[in-house]
């Protein structure tokens, strides 16, 4: 599932990078001083990767492994996110106790408009949901 998330709407849709030698990339000759930018959002789109790219499947990382170069939610080489690591644990547990903890019901049906906030991507008006307790104490201990 956050993988899944990471992937449709990445935080950060593009790493850019300056050329210091030069350097030869697909049929360009760059040089230095060049600026390029891999594009974290179009990769994570394509439909030879990802079929049905608009779609959130999260079983599509059960059914084959991606390369670092075909999934780059934290970006990639020497300057790849150094927490990373971090940040999935965290996603990983704050969503576990609160999906223990809650059941969570949209009270927008339309899915959440990405909107470009500064360099990351985010949703347009926030996700507002109705919560209830999923059981009895288990959202006051969750709290
Ligand atoms: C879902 C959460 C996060 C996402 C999607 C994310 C994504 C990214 C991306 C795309 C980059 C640029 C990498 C590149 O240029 O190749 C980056 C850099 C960085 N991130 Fe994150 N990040 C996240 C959370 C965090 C957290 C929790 C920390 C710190 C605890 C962190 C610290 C950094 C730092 C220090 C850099 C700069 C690394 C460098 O330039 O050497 N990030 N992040």
């Amino acid at each position: 599932m956050c993988k899944e998330a990471l992937r449709l709407v990445p935080v950060v849709t593009e790493v850019p990078r300056l050329v210091a030698r030069p350097f030869r990339l697909g049929e360009h000759e760059l040089q230095p001083g060049t600026g390029v930018a891999p594009c974290i959002l179009l990769v994570h789109h394509r439909p030879d990767l990802y079929p049905e790219p608009s779609r959130f499947r999260p079983e599509r990382f059960l059914e084959r492994k991606f390369s670092p170069f075909e999934y780059l939610p934290f970006g990639g080489g020497h300057r790849r996110c150094i927490g990373a690591a971090f940040a999935l644990f965290e996603m990983k547990i704050v969503l576990g106790v609160a999906l223990s903890a809650w059941q969570f019901r949209l009270l927008d049906e339309r899915p959440p408009r990405p909107v470009r906030r500064n360099v990351t991507l985010g949703p347009s008006g926030g996700v507002p949901v109705a919560l209830r307790a999923a059981r009895r104490g288990a959202a006051r201990a969750a709290a």
